[in-house]
């Protein structure tokens, strides 16, 4: 039976402490370990933690701070990790075969799909040190592991986590901030009657094959909801503004988020950040869309309710258990010390040259039978380099679609220009790194990587078309 919703309460993953600052660095070390976690109310379930944590800690830095994170692999299976959202150097930024392979005896030596050697990795065992320069705005990004192939199933079992990057601006900006600033990283998995994590690999001890069975094709969905790794928790709050920092974490499930009741005055949500960072401007919802591995920070004011409202997170595109997500509970009267601002950041538009490089990327599915998603008709080759890119140019890219699929772009953000032939949407301002294709449309987006050469992705953040070969690869250089 599924858990009884809004009565577990909201946790926060806890900050990851450095193991060493210098003059140079601040420097963290992350053990990748098999782990028990309460998950579901007085149940154990197997998970693969960062440090054994479900999600794993949060990482905290500072705009400019260079932060060297060192990943000890203790698992059972290759992974590597991507720090999505990062404006990584391409040595840290967690190719798909740039594995760390087991400290301990391993279990794979494989081919991904098509037949396709691993190849053109750089492998190493047992660890890998990522540097992250920082050389990025304040915003909500996030870690995960992206292994060749399986990065569905693994994440699946637990590899995500926060990492949170702030600078003078927002600082200096009046924003509801402590425990009134709370990152919720949802996600949808399904239990066996044991508590286990269940998902429908084709091969369990996930050495290989890679895939999913023939009716999960088009994505993975669970039935439990859960936030930050509790399912439809409650979060008790103060009458007051908080900054909510929403990241969907799931492999394939999409929400549309609201709020019942809907609060007597004023929008349910501000927003003030999306995928890259501050908005320029806050922009008014009464929903918010959320596909996988997008990020909307919106204010939410609890003041506008009486103490002793129970205010649900509803998703008007879950049914049954997963119409709602979450429940927040106003519990008391409090002082306000956060307004909105009517300006947030200086976010420069990228305007394109007339004659700007131009590419589309299609992202539709293989002729029916092959069970594999394409870019521009073609499976994932890591060995292949889709793009050459300069540092530096603006360039346009058309992201085409035959179905829904989250468009992810790594090392840069990028700006829309035109969606569906029309002006950007509500919900595309502001710099974003994943934008939700609709079944059948086009947008074009300004995007520009300044620093950085190397190679990079870009692909589907549907989990398992990503993993079925919806991947892509650029090279910059200067
Ligand atoms: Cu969130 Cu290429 O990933
Ligand atoms: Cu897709």
């Amino acid at each position: 039976p599924l858990p009884e919703r809004f009565v577990v309460p909201l946790t926060t993953p806890p900050v990851k402490r450095p193991t060493a600052r210098d003059g140079t660095a601040t420097r963290y070390t992350v053990v990748q370990r098999p782990a028990q976690v309460e998950i579901l109310p007085g149940v154990l379930t197997d998970v693969w933690g960062y440090d054994g944590l479900f999600p794993g800690p949060t990482l905290r830095a500072r705009r400019g701070e260079r932060v060297v994170v060192t990943h000890h692999n203790d698992l059972p299976v290759p992974t590597v990790v991507h720090l999505h959202g990062g404006h990584t150097p391409a040595a840290s930024d967690g190719f798909p075969t740039d594995l760390v392979l087991p400290a301990g005896p391993a279990a794979t030596s494989r081919t991904g799909h098509g037949g396709m050697p691993h190849g053109a990795g750089d492998v190493r065992r047992g660890t890998r040190e990522h540097v992250y320069p920082g050389d990025q705005p304040a915003a909500t990004l996030w870690y995960h592991d992206h292994r060749m192939d399986f990065t569905a199933p693994q994440v699946w079992r637990g590899l995500a986590g926060f990492h949170l990057v702030s600078d003078d601006v927002e600082d200096a900006l009046p924003l509801p901030h402590g425990e009134r600033d709370v990152p919720l990283m949802i996600m949808d998995r399904s239990f066996g009657a044991d508590g286990e994590l269940r998902y429908p690999s084709l091969d369990a001890s996930l050495a290989g094959p890679p895939g999913v069975s023939a009716d999960h094709t088009s994505g993975v969905l669970g039935d439990v909801l859960l936030v930050n790794g509790r399912p439809w928790p409650v979060l008790a709050v103060a009458a007051a503004r908080y900054r909510l920092r929403l990241l969907n974490a799931s492999n394939a499930r999409r929400y549309d988020l609201a709020l019942d009741p809907v609060p007597p005055q004023g929008p349910a949500f501000v927003q003030v950040a999306s995928d890259g960072g501050l908005l320029a401007a806050p922009v008014a919802h009464d929903h918010v869309p959320l596909a996988p591995a997008e990020r909307y920070e919106v204010l939410v004011d609890f003041g506008a309710y009486p103490v002793g409202t129970e205010v649900t997170l509803t998703n008007a595109l879950g049914t049954g258990p997963t119409d709602a997500v979450m429940r927040f509970r106003v519990v008391r009267r409090a002082r306000e010390d956060s307004t909105v601002p009517a300006r947030l950041a200086a976010v420069p538009t990228l305007r394109p040259r007339r004659d700007a490089p131009r590419r589309t990327w299609r992202f539709a599915r293989g002729r029916t039978g092959t069970g594999h998603w394409l870019i521009n008709d073609a499976l994932f080759d890591p060995a292949r380099t889709d793009a050459t890119v300069r540092l530096g140019d603006i360039e346009v890219w058309r992201f085409a679609s035959d179905l829904h699929h989250p468009v992810h772009v790594h090392l840069a953000p990028f700006q829309v220009l035109s969606r569906g032939g029309r002006d950007p949407g509500a919900f595309d301002v502001g710099w974003k790194d994943t934008l939700d294709l609709r079944p059948g449309e086009h947008a074009d987006v300004a995007v520009r990587f300044p620093a950085h050469p190397g190679r990079y992705l870009v692909h589907c953040h549907n989990l398992e078309h990503e993993d079925m070969g919806m991947m892509a690869t650029f090279a910059t250089v200067a």
